[in-house]
């Protein structure tokens, strides 16, 4: 039986510890472990978590197993463009991997963002994060690629997209 609640600030330890479970052996295989280190450091700082919570600059979800948090998405409305929402982070516990968390909490973020009045739903994924063929499933397409540096790294990526229905 798993929940689903809007995350607050004393939920920000409870982020941090998932994404460093997470991040470690999704990225591994694709990135140096001192990019990777980096990016959590910059990304998932508690005062980056906080900030980001406090200014609603993203909205968190928490999916948790009974008392256990076992996975989060972030969102919010895309300022690049109009009528458009971004999934900004998704990561379930390896351990929870397949059980259907990633799916629900998709749904989850497109019905509020579909509701909210977008008809659109995109988000960024390294261009070799075995994710995409999952993303694909769920509705998404490949809209472009994307090379960000991030301090003395690089993250290279595609965009995804994926309509939404009108609510
Ligand atoms: C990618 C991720 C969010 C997917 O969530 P999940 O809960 O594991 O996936 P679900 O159980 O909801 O899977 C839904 C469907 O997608 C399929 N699927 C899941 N991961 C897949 C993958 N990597 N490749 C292909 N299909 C995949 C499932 O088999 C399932 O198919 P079905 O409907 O036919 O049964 C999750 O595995 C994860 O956190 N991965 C590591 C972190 C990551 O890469 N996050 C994305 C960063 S952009």
């Amino acid at each position: 039986m798993y929940t689903i609640n809007t995350a607050t600030i004393n939920d920000v330890e409870t982020i941090r510890q998932l994404a460093e479970a997470t991040w470690w052996p999704t990225y591994s295989p694709i990135l140096e472990k001192e990019q990777i280190r980096y990016m959590l450091d910059l990304l998932y700082s508690a005062e980056e978590i906080e900030k980001q919570i406090t200014t609603n600059e993203q909205t968190f979800l928490l999916l948790k197993e009974g008392d256990s948090a076992v996975a989060f998405a972030a969102y919010s409305a895309y300022k690049g463009e109009p009528a458009a929402y971004k999934l900004h982070k998704l990561y379930c516990l390896p351990q929870t991997q397949g059980k259907g968390y990633g799916r629900i909490l998709i749904d989850n973020v497109s019905n509020i963002a579909a509701n909210a009045g977008a008809t659109k739903l995109l988000l960024n994924v390294n261009r070799h994060n075995n994710a995409l063929a999952f993303y694909q499933k769920m509705g998404f397409g490949i809209a472009r690629e994307e090379d960000i540096a991030i301090g003395p790294y690089w993250m290279n990526d595609y965009i995804l997209q994926k309509p939404l229905p009108l609510s």
